[in-house]
């Protein structure tokens, strides 16, 4: 199985993974590669002062925040002049909600979709309510767990400001037909914002074809560390005014950044991104180029031991499986009745699984799905470094929980 990934090599390249757990928690947060761990203590060890300086130590600085720029432009079809650092991707969707917002007038509306997470809901949601604006809500299929496009017909007006969805939900994995959705939300004169922290472990991403004025990623979910970006046109980020300080740069992409870089933290993001472009696929050509040849072969992989996770799931008659849609990435959520989701994660951790248990934030589709007052549901996701043998480990312990106890 995965012609071209060799897992065993790439499983060789982690060293947290001899912990001997199936590690089916990586839409909460993969694991990190050696070579990741050594960029960041790397960068705590060699001279780095704050950016700005006329010293050597700066310019190291200077040159971290530069390579993750670069990086994650890469990673996402985008330019390094319009890629947004900080934290996380919730505070920085908070940063530019904030900055949007300034924007809207009240009558005016936008649309966010019941499939996101939290942080691409609230921070919209909140900042419409204090500006006088519209919120419509883009609904899921139940029964699929679908985003149907055709919806945003009825959803856009000549009032719409923004667009926010997601690219693949961290629940269901549910893949939305971005780019229908974006070519609507343009021809409403609307902008998009993108959350792409799902779907770039598992896809090569384009923004460009994807047509999201703005795509946030988050690197602690590709194997890097604890770092959020943001992607637009550095033209778009121009016309915006985010919250700053007075001293400052005012310059584009610095101006969305508050407070310092965690410098030593930004070095591990062009090894993440390095780690994926060399997942498989050789090293010829641009990082970009092979990016896309190895996240193609990710994708193909990750696809046929999905198939075996979810056909075992579905063949379990203790199981339910919230949702199946069409085009998703390998992560998928089941309950199994009279059992809390926490007593199911519980016993998965027994048997050696790590498994997530709750809403996972994706608070308003499980309240449409109405499962959040039996304390949600369990949640799987694979990504490049799980095996057959570790769907079969996750199988059986899950095939365990019928068997009286
Ligand atoms: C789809 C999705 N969006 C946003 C977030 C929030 O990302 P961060 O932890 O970087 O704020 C998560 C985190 O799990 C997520 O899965």
């Amino acid at each position: 199985m995965g012609e071209g990934l060799d897992v065993a090599r790439v499983r060789g390249l982690f060293p947290a993974l001899a912990d001997g757990f199936v590690h089916a928690d990586g839409p909460a947060g993969s694991l990190v590669p050696e070579s990741v761990a050594h960029a960041v203590g790397a960068a705590m060890r060699m001279p780095v002062a704050e950016r700005g300086g006329v010293f050597p130590a700066s310019g190291r600085s200077e040159a971290l925040v530069s390579g993750a720029r670069a990086a994650v432009a890469d990673l996402v079809g985008g330019v390094p002049a319009g890629v947004v650092l900080g934290p996380n991707m919730t505070s920085l969707t908070w940063t530019f909600a904030r900055a949007l917002a300034r924007t809207w007038r009240p009558g005016d509306d936008i649309v966010l979709s019941r499939l996101d997470h939290d942080a691409n809901i609230r921070p919209w949601a909140q900042l419409a309510e204090a500006h006088g604006v519209l919120v419509r809500w883009a609904e899921v299929d139940i029964e699929t767990g679908e985003l149907p496009a055709w919806q945003y017909d009825e959803l856009l007006t000549r009032r719409t400001r923004l667009v926010a969805l997601t690219a693949a939900s961290n629940a269901i994995g549910t893949c939305p037909d971005v780019a229908a959705i974006s070519a609507r939300a343009h021809d409403a004169g609307a902008l998009t914002y993108v959350d792409a922290v799902q779907a770039a472990p598992h896809l090569f991403l384009d923004q460009a074809r994807l047509g999201a004025d703005f795509l946030a990623v988050s690197a602690y979910k590709w194997c890097g560390p604890h770092v959020g970006a943001v992607s637009a046109h550095p033209q778009l980020l121009a016309q915006l005014t985010p919250d700053k300080l007075v001293p400052a740069p005012d310059r584009v992409p610095d101006r969305f950044e508050s407070g310092s870089h965690a410098v030593e933290l930004l070095a591990g993001v062009p090894a993440a991104v390095d780690h994926l472009a060399g997942l498989c696929g050789g090293d010829e050509g641009t990082r970009r180029a092979r990016l896309h040849r190895s996240m193609d072969a990710v994708a193909r992989y990750e696809r046929e031991l999905f198939g075996q996770l979810t056909g075992g799931l579905h063949s379990m008659a203790h199981v339910q499986v919230l949702g199946s849609p069409i085009r998703s990435t390998p992560t998928v959520s089941f309950t199994v009745p009279r059992m809390r989701p926490r007593q199911v994660a519980a016993e998965l951790a027994r048997h050696g699984v790590c498994a997530w248990d709750g809403d996972h934030y994706a608070r308003e589709l499980f309240d449409a799905i109405g499962v959040n007052d039996d304390g949600g549901a369990v949640r799987l996701g694979l990504l490049h470094y799980n095996t057959v043998e570790e769907v079969d480990r996750l199988l059986d312990a899950i095939a365990a929980l019928a068997r009286p106890r």
